[in-house]
């Protein structure tokens, strides 16, 4: 039996991260999570060790890839609130894009050439169609989206001149929760919707505002495009293997190719919850496009991977089933 393979995973006490980790772990790697734990939480690691640490420290990043004998790199790590980045870059160009360069340095130094690295639909900006093709002209409206731009183009160079071997899938709304029950969204502050819902559904918010009425969708609300954090952990394992497999570097979308307005979202929790979820009208948030639905094809055709849980039902189950279950008994 050959040595199971660690796998560092930037983030993997986050959300998207801390899922990821438990199917990569159910594959046989072994996720190392290293997180500042800024935002990510230490109960989320339960599948691997766990590096308290931040990718501002080169050496201390090359350090954990030698002592942890680090075959891959998934990384997770960056601040991802859109708002904040149009008032605060400086924070996400130093976190996102400088930090980003670190960590691809000390790979470098350590020898560490393989990197699936967590990239997003902000990427390409306010689209010219929808579903957004993988090979859609990336013009980024805010500085999340620009730094995670910015990070696509150095790893793209660097493929070339040092042998990076890269897959960068570019994810729409990241949504639900762990099927088992064992790990969810827990974002502080919280800004995602469907958590949001939620929240509001339980009684522990007045209301959920509904940001803007008057987009030129079916119902005048903002549209996006749901996806299960368990399939993007999913596509980023068979993203992993087909790289550990000689496949060629690769960018592509996750999302499930169904848009869904905030109306059709708030009805699904209402539905699942069996409760009413007091709301309200507002304006639209600045930055927000009206539409952003994914067409995933290169990662259906390339990876053979396909959404395990499209549904929206089903997706705010599992996000449902999770808060519930955090919540602490009187
Ligand atoms: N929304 C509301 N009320 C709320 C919160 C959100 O109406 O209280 C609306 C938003 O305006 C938007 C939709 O619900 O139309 C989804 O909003 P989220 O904040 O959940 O997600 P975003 O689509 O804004 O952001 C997501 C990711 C980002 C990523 C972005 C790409 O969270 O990391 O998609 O545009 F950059």
């Amino acid at each position: 039996m050959p040595k199971p393979m660690n796998v560092l995973v930037t983030g993997g006490a986050g959300y998207i991260g801390s899922h990821t980790c438990k199917l990569l772990a159910g594959a046989g790697y072994i996720p190392v999570a290293f997180d500042n734990l800024s935002f990510g939480h230490e109960w989320a690691v339960k599948w691997g060790p766990f590096v308290s640490g931040d990718l501002s420290d080169v050496d201390f990043v090359r350090n954990t890839l030698r002592e942890h004998e680090i075959g891959a790199v998934i990384h997770f790590a960056a601040n991802a609130y859109v708002g904040e980045s149009m008032e605060n870059p400086r924070k996400y160009f130093r976190n996102n894009a400088a930090n980003s360069l670190n960590l691809l340095e000390a790979m470098l130094d350590a020898e560490v050439k393989t990197l699936v690295f967590s990239s997003t639909c902000a990427t390409y900006g306010i689209p010219e169609t929808i579903p957004i093709p993988d090979d859609h002209p990336q013009r980024p409206a805010n500085p999340y989206g620009e730094t995670k731009l910015f990070v696509e183009r150095a790893i793209h160079w660097y493929a070339g001149a040092y042998g990076l071997r890269w897959a960068a899938p570019r994810y729409f709304n990241a949504s639900g929760a762990d099927p088992d029950g064992e790990i969810g969204e827990d974002h502080d502050p919280e800004t995602h919707l469907i958590p949001i819902i939620i929240e509001a559904a339980l009684g522990k918010r007045p209301h959920i505002e509904i940001f803007g009425t008057d987009y030129g969708t079916p119902d005048g609300t903002a549209v996006r495009d749901y996806v299960h954090v368990t399939d993007l952990g999913d596509a980023h394992l068979g993203a992993l293997n087909y790289l550990l497999e000689g496949g060629e570097n690769l960018a592509f979308n996750l999302g499930t190719g169904q848009g869904h307005s905030v109306r059709e979202v708030i009805g699904s929790v209402e539905r699942v919850s069996g409760r009413e979820v007091p709301r309200r009208e507002g304006p639209r948030r600045p930055g927000d496009p009206p539409s952003l639905v994914a067409d995933a094809r290169r990662a259906e055709a390339v990876l053979g991977w396909h959404p395990r849980f499209p549904d929206l039902d089903v997706i705010v189950e599992t996000a449902w089933r999770w808060h519930e279950s955090q919540e602490k008994p009187e």
